[in-house]
Order: structure tokens, then sequence, then C-alpha cells
């Protein structure tokens, strides 16, 4: 079978990157990352797609006009299967989610449609939940459309809190969870298993890597 061709999109640190890559390599998946494009210079994300020798890109995205352009060439160049937004903090433009319907995916550090949505990003995400103090959290990988963290949802995970766990430790809880989740979100979609009909999907059975 010929592997599936992804390129992760970043603008921070990368560990979700690195999830993927770590699993792609000891699960043997049919997945190859093909590139990794940053908004940011300075992302750490780029330092290990480098170590795993994957090629990187920098799109700065206030570039101008052509930057839907542009990574609609860049992604098509390497023959993009997948798009995989891991921390990546800017818009998607319109012409790149047309072109690449239901196969842009994202993962959010929260049980959508809770802490989802326009402002909720990053740490916002774990104060917020904090602050309201539910007793359960999650993430989510989902289908990316034109609506912030609206599209339809491929899996999720929850976690229930500790008392005394602070923002940080939320973070940190639910980041060990991505890490488990996007890998096998993707792995779903290498095997052809996620069905997409009216805003939901289903996972069809197979056989699941280990
Ligand atoms: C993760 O919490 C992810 O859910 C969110 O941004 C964070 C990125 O972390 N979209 P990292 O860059 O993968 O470490």
């Amino acid at each position: 079978m010929q592997p599936i061709r992804v390129t992760v999109l970043i603008s921070g640190n990368g560990t979700n990157l690195e999830a993927l890559l770590m699993a792609i390599k000891e699960k043997q998946l049919p997945v190859q990352v093909v590139q990794v494009i940053s908004n940011r210079k300075e992302a750490y994300g780029l330092e290990r797609a480098k170590k795993h020798r994957v090629p990187c890109r920098v799109m700065p995205v206030d570039a101008g006009e052509n930057h839907g352009t542009q990574l609609l060439h860049w992604l098509e160049e390497a023959s993009t299967d997948l798009v995989v937004l891991a921390g990546y903090l800017k818009k998607v433009p319109q012409e790149v989610l047309s072109r690449y319907e239901n196969r842009v995916i994202n993962i959010h550090p929260s049980l959508i449609p809770a802490f989802a949505g326009p402002g909720w990003y990053g740490m916002k995400v774990h104060e917020g939940v904090w602050t309201r103090g539910v007793k359960v959290t999650g993430a989510t990988v989902h289908f990316v459309n034109g609506e912030m963290d609206a599209g339809p949802i491929i899996l999720q995970e929850a976690l229930v809190l500790e008392e005394d766990d602070q923002p940080a430790d939320i973070q940190q809880k639910v980041l060990t969870l991505e890490h488990r989740l996007l890998p096998q979100a993707v792995a779903f979609f290498a095997a052809g298993r996620i069905v997409v009909s009216d805003g939901r999907t289903i996972i069809k059975s197979g056989v699941d890597h280990p």
C-alpha cells in the first residue's frame, strides 16, 4: 500500500508533530509526512521536523494576499493527500479548504463544543476549564471547515480532572491525550475508515494499529 502523503502545519512547539512522526515510525503507519509548514520561523516544531529529516517551509501569513495561493501550491507540489493542523494558529484560507474538503484535520485541546470557537486556543482553553471548574475535559480531532472548531468530529477522548489540577497540569494531561489521539485519527484516515455524512463522521470497523 502506498503511504498517504501528509503536510503538517504548525505555529509553535510541535509536540503533536513529534508524536505523529514517532507513531508513524513505531507503528509503521502507512503515512509519510512530506513537509512541515510553519507560519513562524522560530517555531520549535521546525527543529523537530529537521531531526526527523522532514522538509520544512516557513510561510509568514501576513505575507500578503497570495498566502492561500502559495499554500495551495506547496500542498499540491508535494502531492498532499491530507493536511494536519498541529498547533497551527492561523486560519486556513478558503481556497485550500475548498480544494481539500474533509482532508484537513485539526486537534483541539478540549471536548468540542466546550471551550471551542473564536478566542479559545492554547492556554486560554485550560484556564477557561479551570476557572469554570469543570470536572471533565479532553481533546478532539475534527475536520476543518470554514468555521472555527466547527467541522465534523473524528475522535474525542475525555479526561477526569483532579481537584488540585492547575491550568498547566491540565495542559500537560490533555497534551498526553492529544499525542495518542492525533496519530490514531491520521491512521484511520490513511486506512480510509472515516466516513463523513451530514456533518458527522463514522469510523468504519477495521484492523486497529496496536
Ligand atoms: C495543542 O494543545 C493543540 O491541541 C493546539 O495547540 C497545541 C499545540 O501543541 N491546537 P504542540 O505545538 O503540538 O506542542
